[in-house]
């Protein structure tokens, strides 16, 4: 990788970043020891292996191997460039960036998500400025309050109004000189489709700022006052908002729901504004997308192990929540469903009846499985055709649950409420379950080639594997393998390259290390040398001096042995062998004695 951002401010930025706290923002983490310790976001796991070192200032999963500094990990969980990294780091800590040196090519990448980030920034603060302190605004505020909405909250999710007419963000671009080309990848403004030019997406509408969990605006959401439709209009996906992997209130919500280790999910933008002003702060919204996924995945590793989902009592909010149980049973959440009376959603039923009736409706939620069953009962009726749908519908679910007492629970709890015999619903699950199980190891062996290839420190040559870690956590021994150039021997590709990369300038700190890891392009050497960090290992003189002699004599015995063959092969005159062991002799470097 070249990288045209001056190795000093490199240094500096890995000076001032903390990668647990990078980390910690996207991932549970629990302290172990020195190291901390979560579920890997990269990978499917129940127990944690996923373990960054705020010593070294690396990660790095001991299951699927994946690893590096603050700024792989960044490139990987948010999916971003190098450059875009860097700047994501330098900007949460304060630090400029000189773009005079960086090539355009880089600038342009920096460039783009910065922009974004900065006009939606200013936006955010017009669309408050229109709400707070503009005639025009004072209907929006007059509609917030009248819902009940304080002060507080309005600020807290920094709601604003965009004002009607197609053209007032428009002229505030102009007046900020931001360009209309740059402005259009926000979503805020659409081209004319008949003429050119543009206006404005949001007219008259309240404004919810959707952010991410590290504060940034990243999209818009907005509501119209009245009856009109469509009623809520988003930002569409751009360059810095992916739908599958926002929630909206996240932010907000993220202590609490780790205090709780649970966390509310309910459908729209006042419900969520609802929740938080009645106290319930580990609640987010997953505005009218119905949930991914990424969703889960990202709320079981970063937030809380237990979700309660928060349904309206219409038919469409249930049948919602049939579809993303399965989401959760994947990923080992605990799932609740609460669903309120006729005609409610949280934000009524809130302001209606207070928080401990809330509660009250909470504690007779139902998990998961118990309110599938209820609603297929409820769907099909309790006559022998209904009772065969209800199994039928019901065996996938069942065969999903991966715990088998909590299996065996729900199966007799299904058997009882039908007066069926469990053990003909067990055979019709456990069919089920084992088709399920072919398709699944098949095909998630096919999807995920490096997943399979687990660990990959244990595939690799073992010695030669010692060896660099011995380079990396003894850096003092790194000149006598230099000057006996005991690299020659190296027989793995990668661990001869990383252990070249060592030599070629070797790394003495941690943010040496760091610099290490981006001076290779091979992804899995960089995994490969954050693996070997990571361990906590005591290396002195003596033990270094070992290993280089244990090396050394097993490259030797290597070849004495083929020398032998090769001798015997000569004397059985067996061609065929005798050109691969002088082909393969060609290969090993032989050292003089
Ligand atoms: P609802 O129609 O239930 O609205 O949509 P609401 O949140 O209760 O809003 P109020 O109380 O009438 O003001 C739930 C969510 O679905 C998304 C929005 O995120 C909304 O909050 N939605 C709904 C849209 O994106 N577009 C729509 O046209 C309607
Ligand atoms: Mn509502």
């Amino acid at each position: 990788m070249t990288i045209h951002i001056p190795e000093d401010k490199l240094a500096e930025i890995r000076n001032a970043a903390d990668i647990v706290e990078i980390i910690s923002e996207r991932v549970a983490l629990k302290k172990a020891g020195k190291d901390h310790i979560g579920l890997c976001p990269f990978h499917s796991e129940k127990t944690p292996s996923f373990t960054v070192s705020s010593t070294k200032q690396i990660f790095h999963c001991f299951g699927c191997g994946v690893g590096g500094d603050v700024f792989n990990f960044l490139i990987k969980f948010d999916g971003i460039s190098f450059p875009e990294a860097v700047q994501t780091l330098a900007r949460r800590y304060g630090i400029q960036l000189p773009s005079r040196q960086m090539t355009p090519s880089e600038k342009k990448e920096i460039s783009e998500r910065e922009t974004l980030f900065d006009i939606n920034k200013k936006v955010l603060a017009y669309y408050r400025e229109q709400l707070l302190s503009r005639s025009g605004g004072k209907k929006a505020l007059a509609y917030l309050e009248g819902r009940g909405f304080t002060r507080e909250t309005i600020n807290r999710f920094g709601i604003g109004y965009a004002p009607d007419g197609w053209d007032n963000l428009l002229r505030f671009f102009k007046k900020e000189k931001i360009s209309e080309r740059l402005a259009e990848k926000t979503g805020l403004i659409v081209p004319r489709s008949s003429k050119t030019g543009y206006y404005d997406r949001f007219r008259n509408r309240i404004m919810f700022p959707i952010v991410d969990v590290t504060r940034q605006v990243i999209a818009f959401g907005g509501r119209v006052l009245d009856d009109s439709k469509p009623k809520y209009l988003n930002s569409p996906e751009t360059a810095i908002y992916n739908k599958s992997r926002s929630l909206y209130g996240l932010h907000a919500a993220k202590d609490k729901c780790r205090e709780n280790e649970t966390v509310y999910i309910v459908e729209g933008y006042f419900d969520l504004l609802a929740m938080h002003q009645h106290g319930i702060t580990n609640s987010v919204a997953t505005l009218g997308t119905s949930l991914t996924s990424g969703h889960v995945k990202m709320l079981r590793r970063g937030y809380a192990k237990k979700a309660r989902l928060v349904f309206d009592s219409d038919t469409a909010g249930i049948k919602a929540a049939l579809r993303s149980i399965g989401l959760f049973m994947d990923e080992s959440v605990d799932v609740e469903i609460i669903v309120l009376p006729a005609g409610e959603d949280p934000d009524s039923f809130l302001f209606a009846h207070g928080s401990d009736a809330f509660f009250g409706e909470a504690d007779s939620a139902r998990g998961a499985i118990e309110f599938l069953i209820d609603s297929a009962v409820k769907t099909h009726g309790l006559s022998m055709q209904g009772k065969i749908r209800i199994v039928d519908e019901l065996k996938q679910p069942l065969a999903d649950i991966r715990d088998r007492v909590a299996r065996s629970i729900y199966i007799r709890y299904l058997s009882e409420r039908l007066g069926v015999d469990e053990s003909a619903i067990l055979d019709r699950v456990r069919n089920t379950g084992e088709e399920r199980s072919k398709t699944v190891t098949r095909s998630s062996l096919s999807a995920m080639p490096s997943e399979s290839s687990q660990g990959p420190n244990l595939v690799k040559n073992r010695i030669e594997t010692r060896m660099v870690t011995m380079m990396l956590q003894a850096p003092d021994i790194v000149s006598t393998i230099e000057n006996q150039r005991i690299t020659d021997y190296f027989e793995d590709k990668d661990l001869k390259e990383i252990a070249e990369l060592i030599l070629s300038d070797p790394p003495k700190s941690r943010e040496d290390i760091s610099q290490l890891l981006n001076r290779t392009t091979d992804d899995s050497q960089r995994q490969l040398i954050a693996s070997f960090v990571i361990r906590d290992e005591c290396w002195d003189q003596k033990s270094c001096e070992k290993l280089i002699e244990q090396f050394l004599s097993s490259r030797k015995r290597r070849q004495h042995l083929l020398l032998d063959q090769i001798k015997s092969a000569e004397q059985n005159n067996n061609h065929e062998l005798l050109f691969k062991l002088l082909k393969e002799k060609q290969k090993q470097v032989v050292k003089p004695d």
